[in-house]
């Protein structure tokens, strides 16, 4: 069973300038345990639909449904990471980690075991007593994904997380956001606008067209896992990247390179 069903959902902002219709005729599943990229252009609403899944934003029509029930507001078995790391200045790593304990009046020591456990699970055990100036912009991002697991929620829903790093924290991130996710056994929504980011964490990619944004594509990525540097090198991978370039290119009205130089 889907754990998360959005059928023709629609969402219109109201602005100085007129109507802004974000997302129209948007239909999406997730099942459990799967990790599902949402793939899209900048501006598309890919945004929106994680505002819309969070309980945020109400949609302008159609339906979300997560566990059976209609979402209509912040719930606590879902876990939101960010685009920026948003992490309080002055409390440290593990208070930060704990916030979602405080706010939803869970048990504090519980859940500081389940947090020391889930800063082990990132690799910031040393960096507990950190405040965030004094760590690195990914060690803010892992501070960032170990607070949305701290109340061990069903759902996890990320927006571009790891756009903001460079190069190669974002490739040793995509690794650990793996391996998070391998142990974890959560079902992850994430939202990116990166192709290969995309393949090589997804068990799915769903494609969203150009504002208003509608899944225009959905595609299976049947590579082993645990994927490693050396999947990225795989013939496959570079196949489903090409297929998702072309698909760009031809729906676009800012196309990309349409074949990936061979290294
Ligand atoms: N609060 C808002 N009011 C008006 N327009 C908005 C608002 N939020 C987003 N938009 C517009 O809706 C579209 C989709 O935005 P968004 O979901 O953030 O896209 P993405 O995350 O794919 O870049 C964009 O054109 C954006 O400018
Ligand atoms: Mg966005």
């Amino acid at each position: 069973m889907a754990l998360f069903r959005a059928e023709s959902l629609a969402v219109t902002y109201s602005s100085s300038r007129g109507p802004v219709k974000a997302l129209e005729g948007m239909d999406a599943t997730l099942g459990q345990g799967e990790f599902l990229s949402v793939l899209g252009p900048s501006g598309c609403g890919k945004s929106t639909l994680l505002k819309v899944v969070a309980g945020l934003l109400k949609p302008s029509a159609g339906s979300v449904m997560l566990g059976g029930a209609p979402i209509t507001g912040p719930r606590p078995d879902v876990g939101i990471v960010f685009q920026q790391p948003t992490l309080l200045p002055w409390q440290n790593a593990l208070d930060n980690v704990l916030l979602p304990v405080r706010t939803l009046g869970l048990d504090l020591q519980a859940g500081r075991e389940k947090a020391a456990a889930l800063m082990r699970l990132v690799g910031l055990e040393k960096f507990s007593a950190h405040y965030p100036s004094e760590l690195s912009g990914g060690m803010q991002q892992r501070v960032g994904i170990a607070r949305s697991l701290v109340h061990d929620p069903a759902l996890l829903l990320m927006d571009e997380p790891f756009a903001a790093l460079d190069a190669m924290t974002r490739e040793h991130m995509m690794m650990e956001l793996q391996r998070i996710w391998m142990a974890a056994g959560k079902s992850v929504l994430f939202i990116t606008h990166s192709i290969p980011e995309a393949v090589f964490l997804s068990d799915r990619i769903a494609v969203l067209s150009e504002r208003p944004g509608r899944t225009i594509r959905e595609l299976e990525i049947d590579l082993p896992r645990p994927r490693t540097l050396d999947t990225m090198a795989d013939r496959r991978f570079a196949d489903y990247c090409n297929e998702l370039r072309s698909l760009f290119a031809a729906q676009f009205s800012d196309p990309v390179p349409h074949q990936v130089p061979h290294q």
